[in-house]
Protein backbone atom coordinates (compact mmCIF):
# COMPACT_ATOMS: atom_id res chain seq x y z
CA UNK A 1 0.00 0.00 0.00
CA UNK A 2 3.06 2.14 -0.39
CA UNK A 3 2.18 5.64 -2.30
CA UNK A 4 -0.87 5.81 -1.18
CA UNK A 5 -0.39 9.29 -0.25
CA UNK A 6 -0.71 11.22 -2.40
CA UNK A 7 -1.07 15.18 -3.94
CA UNK A 8 -4.82 16.52 -2.87
CA UNK A 9 -7.07 16.59 -5.46
CA UNK A 10 -9.47 19.17 -4.19
CA UNK A 11 -12.13 19.76 -7.07
CA UNK A 12 -14.27 17.43 -9.89
CA UNK A 13 -13.27 15.99 -12.68
CA UNK A 14 -15.37 17.96 -15.25
CA UNK A 15 -14.76 15.99 -18.37
CA UNK A 16 -17.41 13.50 -17.73
CA UNK A 17 -20.96 12.39 -17.50
CA UNK A 18 -22.45 13.20 -14.23
CA UNK A 19 -26.32 11.97 -13.28
CA UNK A 20 -27.81 15.15 -13.19
CA UNK A 21 -31.66 13.60 -12.19
CA UNK A 22 -33.53 10.43 -13.09
CA UNK A 23 -35.34 10.96 -16.30
CA UNK A 24 -39.08 11.14 -14.44
CA UNK A 25 -37.83 13.97 -12.24
CA UNK A 26 -37.87 16.49 -15.24
CA UNK A 27 -40.93 17.90 -17.01
CA UNK A 28 -41.55 20.81 -18.82
CA UNK A 29 -41.66 23.20 -15.82
CA UNK A 30 -38.65 24.96 -14.29
CA UNK A 31 -36.26 22.03 -12.43
CA UNK A 32 -33.09 23.49 -10.27
CA UNK A 33 -30.47 21.10 -9.32
CA UNK A 34 -26.97 22.50 -8.11
CA UNK A 35 -24.13 20.08 -9.11
CA UNK A 36 -20.38 20.41 -8.90
CA UNK A 37 -21.53 23.93 -7.39
CA UNK A 38 -22.67 25.04 -10.01
CA UNK A 39 -26.26 25.85 -10.62
CA UNK A 40 -28.26 24.52 -13.26
CA UNK A 41 -31.90 24.44 -14.37
CA UNK A 42 -33.72 22.22 -16.43
CA UNK A 43 -36.50 21.49 -18.50
CA UNK A 44 -37.91 19.66 -21.18
CA UNK A 45 -38.88 21.50 -24.70
CA UNK A 46 -42.54 20.86 -26.19
CA UNK A 47 -41.21 17.89 -28.06
CA UNK A 48 -39.34 15.89 -24.93
CA UNK A 49 -36.20 17.26 -25.34
CA UNK A 50 -34.07 18.12 -22.36
CA UNK A 51 -32.18 21.22 -22.00
CA UNK A 52 -29.97 22.49 -19.03
CA UNK A 53 -28.91 26.12 -18.38
CA UNK A 54 -26.69 27.86 -16.07
CA UNK A 55 -29.72 28.78 -13.02
CA UNK A 56 -28.23 32.27 -12.95
CA UNK A 57 -29.12 34.93 -15.32
CA UNK A 58 -26.09 37.32 -16.15
CA UNK A 59 -27.95 40.43 -15.71
CA UNK A 60 -27.80 40.59 -11.37
CA UNK A 61 -27.56 36.98 -11.05
CA UNK A 62 -31.51 35.86 -10.62
CA UNK A 63 -32.14 32.29 -10.40
CA UNK A 64 -33.54 31.69 -13.09
CA UNK A 65 -35.97 28.73 -12.13
CA UNK A 66 -37.84 31.05 -10.46
CA UNK A 67 -38.84 32.88 -13.60
CA UNK A 68 -41.21 31.07 -16.08
CA UNK A 69 -41.02 28.90 -19.52
CA UNK A 70 -42.27 30.57 -22.35
CA UNK A 71 -42.87 28.19 -25.64
CA UNK A 72 -38.96 26.84 -24.81
CA UNK A 73 -37.98 29.92 -23.96
CA UNK A 74 -36.90 30.81 -19.71
CA UNK A 75 -37.59 34.10 -18.82
CA UNK A 76 -36.07 35.84 -15.72
CA UNK A 77 -38.66 36.59 -12.60
CA UNK A 78 -36.24 39.83 -11.77
CA UNK A 79 -36.11 42.12 -15.02
CA UNK A 80 -37.50 40.18 -17.84
CA UNK A 81 -34.83 39.15 -19.82
CA UNK A 82 -35.48 35.69 -22.07
CA UNK A 83 -32.84 32.89 -22.93
CA UNK A 84 -33.73 30.55 -25.31
CA UNK A 85 -32.07 26.80 -24.99
CA UNK A 86 -28.71 27.29 -25.94
CA UNK A 87 -28.60 30.11 -23.49
CA UNK A 88 -28.45 33.01 -25.65
CA UNK A 89 -30.56 36.13 -24.65
CA UNK A 90 -33.96 36.54 -27.40
CA UNK A 91 -35.67 39.47 -25.40
CA UNK A 92 -34.50 42.10 -23.64
CA UNK A 93 -37.50 44.16 -22.91
CA UNK A 94 -35.38 47.51 -21.63
CA UNK A 95 -35.63 47.64 -25.36
CA UNK A 96 -32.20 48.55 -25.76
CA UNK A 97 -29.35 46.33 -27.68
CA UNK A 98 -29.05 43.30 -25.87
CA UNK A 99 -25.25 43.12 -24.40
CA UNK A 100 -22.59 40.38 -25.35
CA UNK A 101 -22.46 38.94 -21.33
CA UNK A 102 -26.20 38.97 -21.61
CA UNK A 103 -26.02 34.88 -22.33
CA UNK A 104 -26.10 32.11 -19.75
CA UNK A 105 -24.23 28.54 -20.16
CA UNK A 106 -26.53 25.80 -22.19
CA UNK A 107 -24.64 22.13 -20.66
CA UNK A 108 -25.15 19.24 -22.77
CA UNK A 109 -27.09 16.30 -21.73
CA UNK A 110 -28.01 13.17 -22.80
CA UNK A 111 -30.90 10.68 -21.27
CA UNK A 112 -30.28 7.05 -21.08
CA UNK A 113 -31.60 4.01 -18.69
CA UNK A 114 -33.83 6.32 -17.63
CA UNK A 115 -31.79 9.07 -16.56
CA UNK A 116 -30.59 12.40 -17.26
CA UNK A 117 -26.51 12.87 -17.94
CA UNK A 118 -25.21 16.26 -17.70
CA UNK A 119 -21.24 16.75 -19.00
CA UNK A 120 -20.11 19.97 -17.05
CA UNK A 121 -16.54 20.40 -18.60
CA UNK A 122 -15.47 21.06 -22.41
CA UNK A 123 -18.70 20.76 -24.43
CA UNK A 124 -16.69 19.58 -26.70
CA UNK A 125 -15.70 16.80 -25.42
CA UNK A 126 -19.21 15.29 -24.41
CA UNK A 127 -19.26 12.06 -26.26
CA UNK A 128 -22.54 9.92 -25.37
CA UNK A 129 -20.25 6.97 -26.13
CA UNK A 130 -18.49 7.24 -22.29
CA UNK A 131 -21.80 7.84 -20.60
CA UNK A 132 -21.64 4.59 -17.85
CA UNK A 133 -22.99 1.71 -18.48
CA UNK A 134 -25.85 0.76 -17.04
CA UNK A 135 -27.85 -1.36 -19.40
CA UNK A 136 -28.87 -3.15 -16.45
CA UNK A 137 -31.75 -1.31 -15.61
CA UNK A 138 -34.61 -2.63 -18.17
CA UNK A 139 -36.28 -0.44 -20.81
CA UNK A 140 -39.30 -1.03 -19.58
CA UNK A 141 -38.77 -2.04 -15.21
CA UNK A 142 -42.87 -2.55 -14.68
CA UNK A 143 -44.82 -0.60 -12.93
CA UNK A 144 -43.43 -1.08 -9.41
CA UNK A 145 -39.78 -0.89 -10.08
CA UNK A 146 -37.37 0.21 -7.53
CA UNK A 147 -35.05 2.27 -9.60
CA UNK A 148 -36.39 6.54 -9.18
CA UNK A 149 -35.01 6.98 -5.03
CA UNK A 150 -33.12 9.50 -4.24
CA UNK A 151 -31.44 10.88 -1.01
CA UNK A 152 -29.61 14.26 -0.16
CA UNK A 153 -26.37 13.86 1.97
CA UNK A 154 -24.58 15.99 3.87
CA UNK A 155 -21.07 14.54 3.05
CA UNK A 156 -18.11 14.89 0.30
CA UNK A 157 -19.12 12.29 -2.71
CA UNK A 158 -15.58 10.64 -2.37
CA UNK A 159 -16.92 9.59 1.23
CA UNK A 160 -19.64 7.81 -0.40
CA UNK A 161 -17.76 6.29 -2.38
CA UNK A 162 -15.44 5.14 0.34
CA UNK A 163 -18.44 4.22 1.24
CA UNK A 164 -19.48 2.08 -1.46
CA UNK A 165 -15.90 0.57 -2.45
CA UNK A 166 -15.58 -1.37 0.78
CA UNK A 167 -18.39 -3.48 2.15
CA UNK A 168 -16.16 -4.66 5.06
CA UNK A 169 -18.98 -1.97 6.61
CA UNK A 170 -21.59 -4.03 6.43
CA UNK A 171 -20.65 -6.10 8.43
CA UNK A 172 -20.02 -3.90 10.96
CA UNK A 173 -22.22 -0.78 10.09
CA UNK A 174 -25.38 -2.89 8.83
CA UNK A 175 -24.68 -5.50 12.18
CA UNK A 176 -28.16 -7.53 12.23
CA UNK A 177 -29.86 -6.19 8.87
CA UNK A 178 -27.65 -6.15 5.68
CA UNK A 179 -24.65 -8.28 7.83
CA UNK A 180 -23.78 -10.93 10.00
CA UNK A 181 -21.12 -12.11 12.10
CA UNK A 182 -20.33 -14.92 9.84
CA UNK A 183 -20.02 -12.39 6.83
CA UNK A 184 -16.62 -10.48 8.41
CA UNK A 185 -12.98 -11.66 7.50
CA UNK A 186 -13.66 -12.70 3.72
CA UNK A 187 -11.09 -10.48 1.84
CA UNK A 188 -11.94 -8.49 -1.05
CA UNK A 189 -10.39 -9.07 -4.56
CA UNK A 190 -10.21 -5.64 -6.79
CA UNK A 191 -9.36 -5.56 -10.33
CA UNK A 192 -9.56 -3.27 -13.12
CA UNK A 193 -11.22 -3.61 -16.42
CA UNK A 194 -11.43 -1.63 -19.30
CA UNK A 195 -11.13 1.53 -16.92
CA UNK A 196 -14.07 0.08 -14.05
CA UNK A 197 -13.06 -1.18 -10.78
CA UNK A 198 -14.51 -4.01 -9.51
CA UNK A 199 -14.35 -5.22 -5.98
CA UNK A 200 -14.98 -8.53 -5.43
CA UNK A 201 -16.15 -10.43 -2.00
CA UNK A 202 -16.69 -13.79 -2.03
CA UNK A 203 -18.65 -15.30 1.28
CA UNK A 204 -18.91 -18.31 1.08
CA UNK A 205 -20.01 -20.65 4.72
CA UNK A 206 -21.53 -17.91 5.90
CA UNK A 207 -25.51 -17.56 7.33
CA UNK A 208 -27.92 -15.62 5.12
CA UNK A 209 -28.77 -12.19 6.18
CA UNK A 210 -32.72 -10.70 6.09
CA UNK A 211 -33.33 -9.79 3.01
CA UNK A 212 -32.61 -12.84 1.67
CA UNK A 213 -35.38 -15.39 1.08
CA UNK A 214 -32.49 -17.93 2.63
CA UNK A 215 -32.57 -15.54 5.97
CA UNK A 216 -30.77 -17.52 8.54
CA UNK A 217 -29.74 -20.58 6.54
CA UNK A 218 -25.92 -21.58 5.61
CA UNK A 219 -25.33 -20.09 2.21
CA UNK A 220 -22.57 -18.92 -0.26
CA UNK A 221 -23.30 -15.56 -0.40
CA UNK A 222 -21.33 -12.51 -2.75
CA UNK A 223 -21.36 -8.59 -3.29
CA UNK A 224 -19.66 -7.63 -6.04
CA UNK A 225 -19.24 -3.96 -6.72
CA UNK A 226 -17.80 -2.07 -9.49
CA UNK A 227 -17.12 1.45 -10.01
CA UNK A 228 -17.57 3.32 -13.33
CA UNK A 229 -16.03 6.94 -13.36
CA UNK A 230 -16.90 9.21 -12.27
CA UNK A 231 -19.16 8.39 -9.61
CA UNK A 232 -21.26 5.94 -10.50
CA UNK A 233 -21.35 2.51 -8.82
CA UNK A 234 -23.35 -0.99 -9.65
CA UNK A 235 -23.69 -3.53 -7.25
CA UNK A 236 -24.07 -7.63 -8.07
CA UNK A 237 -25.03 -9.29 -5.05
CA UNK A 238 -26.80 -13.37 -4.29
CA UNK A 239 -27.21 -15.65 -1.81
CA UNK A 240 -27.38 -19.82 -2.62
CA UNK A 241 -27.32 -22.46 -0.97
CA UNK A 242 -24.18 -23.66 -0.24
CA UNK A 243 -22.32 -25.26 -3.51
CA UNK A 244 -24.75 -24.07 -5.83
CA UNK A 245 -23.70 -22.12 -9.36
CA UNK A 246 -23.45 -18.77 -8.03
CA UNK A 247 -25.67 -17.03 -10.99
CA UNK A 248 -26.59 -13.54 -10.59
CA UNK A 249 -30.37 -13.18 -10.52
CA UNK A 250 -31.05 -9.80 -12.93
CA UNK A 251 -32.92 -8.01 -10.01
CA UNK A 252 -30.28 -8.40 -7.25
CA UNK A 253 -28.70 -5.61 -9.34
CA UNK A 254 -28.52 -2.71 -7.54
CA UNK A 255 -27.21 1.47 -8.64
CA UNK A 256 -25.55 3.42 -6.57
CA UNK A 257 -25.17 6.68 -8.27
CA UNK A 258 -23.60 9.89 -7.01
CA UNK A 259 -23.02 13.49 -7.85
CA UNK A 260 -21.89 15.81 -5.74
CA UNK A 261 -23.94 19.31 -5.28
CA UNK A 262 -20.65 21.10 -3.07
CA UNK A 263 -18.09 19.99 -1.77
CA UNK A 264 -19.89 19.03 1.30
CA UNK A 265 -23.07 17.71 -0.11
CA UNK A 266 -24.11 14.85 -2.38
CA UNK A 267 -27.01 13.85 -4.58
CA UNK A 268 -27.32 9.85 -4.01
CA UNK A 269 -29.30 7.96 -6.68
CA UNK A 270 -30.07 4.39 -6.11
CA UNK A 271 -31.99 1.77 -6.83
CA UNK A 272 -32.16 -2.18 -7.90
CA UNK A 273 -32.43 -3.32 -11.45
CA UNK A 274 -35.01 -6.88 -12.61
CA UNK A 275 -38.44 -6.10 -13.89
CA UNK A 276 -41.34 -5.37 -11.16
CA UNK A 277 -45.24 -6.00 -11.85
CA UNK A 278 -47.81 -5.01 -10.28
CA UNK A 279 -47.64 -8.81 -9.06
CA UNK A 280 -44.32 -7.93 -7.52
CA UNK A 281 -45.43 -4.99 -5.64
CA UNK A 282 -44.45 -6.55 -2.67
CA UNK A 283 -41.31 -7.41 -3.27
CA UNK A 284 -40.25 -4.16 -4.56
CA UNK A 285 -41.45 -2.28 -1.79
CA UNK A 286 -39.88 -4.41 0.66
CA UNK A 287 -36.24 -3.91 -1.14
CA UNK A 288 -37.04 -0.63 -1.41
CA UNK A 289 -37.88 -0.09 2.33
CA UNK A 290 -34.92 -2.13 3.48
CA UNK A 291 -32.45 -0.29 0.98
CA UNK A 292 -33.67 2.96 2.35
CA UNK A 293 -33.70 1.69 6.08
CA UNK A 294 -29.57 1.02 5.63
CA UNK A 295 -29.10 4.22 4.23
CA UNK A 296 -30.77 6.66 6.36
CA UNK A 297 -30.37 5.22 9.29
CA UNK A 298 -26.84 3.40 9.11
CA UNK A 299 -24.70 4.52 6.64
CA UNK A 300 -25.44 8.34 6.39
CA UNK A 301 -25.81 9.10 9.65
CA UNK A 302 -22.21 7.55 9.74
CA UNK A 303 -20.85 9.00 6.49
CA UNK A 304 -22.32 12.59 7.69
CA UNK A 305 -20.57 12.15 11.29
CA UNK A 306 -17.05 11.25 9.31
CA UNK A 307 -17.57 14.60 6.94
CA UNK A 308 -18.42 16.53 10.16
CA UNK A 309 -14.89 15.20 12.02
CA UNK A 310 -13.41 15.93 8.89
CA UNK A 311 -14.49 19.20 8.48
CA UNK A 312 -13.71 19.78 4.85
CA UNK A 313 -10.10 18.53 4.65
CA UNK A 314 -9.29 16.37 2.33
CA UNK A 315 -8.64 12.84 3.15
CA UNK A 316 -4.81 12.33 2.82
CA UNK A 317 -3.95 15.44 4.32
CA UNK A 318 -5.24 14.00 7.65
CA UNK A 319 -2.99 10.99 7.13
CA UNK A 320 -5.58 8.47 7.64
CA UNK A 321 -4.67 4.63 8.77
CA UNK A 322 -4.96 2.49 5.46
CA UNK A 323 -6.24 -1.14 5.95
CA UNK A 324 -6.54 -4.13 3.13
CA UNK A 325 -9.71 -3.63 2.47
CA UNK A 326 -9.33 0.31 1.73
CA UNK A 327 -8.09 -1.19 -1.63
CA UNK A 328 -10.32 -0.64 -3.94
CA UNK A 329 -11.51 2.55 -2.20
CA UNK A 330 -8.69 3.84 -2.65
CA UNK A 331 -7.92 3.06 -6.29
CA UNK A 332 -11.28 4.54 -7.35
CA UNK A 333 -9.71 7.87 -5.31
CA UNK A 334 -6.75 7.85 -7.62
CA UNK A 335 -8.62 7.40 -10.78
CA UNK A 336 -10.46 10.34 -9.97
CA UNK A 337 -7.36 12.17 -9.16
CA UNK A 338 -5.91 11.23 -12.29
CA UNK A 339 -8.97 12.65 -14.37
CA UNK A 340 -8.78 15.92 -12.18
CA UNK A 341 -4.85 16.23 -12.99
CA UNK A 342 -4.84 15.55 -17.03
CA UNK A 343 -7.35 17.81 -16.94
CA UNK A 344 -5.34 20.66 -14.85
CA UNK A 345 -2.76 20.15 -17.00
CA UNK A 346 -4.40 19.59 -20.35
CA UNK A 347 -5.88 23.65 -18.92
CA UNK A 348 -2.62 24.91 -17.99
CA UNK A 349 -1.02 23.63 -21.64
CA UNK A 350 -4.00 25.52 -23.71
CA UNK A 351 -3.16 28.28 -21.29
CA UNK A 352 0.79 28.47 -22.00
CA UNK A 353 -0.13 27.71 -25.64
CA UNK A 354 -2.31 30.80 -26.50
CA UNK A 355 0.33 33.05 -24.56
CA UNK A 356 2.61 31.68 -27.03
CA UNK A 357 -0.10 32.65 -29.95
CA UNK A 358 -0.10 36.15 -27.84
CA UNK A 359 3.84 36.79 -27.81
S1 LIG B 1 -31.61 39.47 -12.97
FE1 LIG B 1 -32.49 38.52 -14.68
S2 LIG B 1 -33.25 40.10 -15.88
FE2 LIG B 1 -32.36 41.09 -14.18
FE1 LIG C 1 -23.69 0.70 3.68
Amino acid sequence: MDGIVEESAVGYAKNAWYMAAWSSEVGKTLFARRLLDIPVVFFREEDGTLVALEDRCPHRFAPLHRGRLINGVVECAYHGLRFDTAGTCVHNPAGDTIPPQARVRAFPVCEKHHIAWIWMGKADLADPALIPDFSCIPDEPGECANIGNYLHVRANYLLEIDNLMDLSHVNYLHHGTLGNDSMRGHKVKVHEEGGAIHADLWMPGTTAPIYSPLYGQHCDQWTNMIWMAPSCMRLDYGVVSPGEPAIQQPEDVAVHILTPETGRTTHYFYGTCGVFGTEQRELAEMIRAAQTAAFVNEDNPMIEAVDENMGGADLWSLRPAILSSDVASVRVRRAIEKMIRREREATSDEVVGAEAVVA
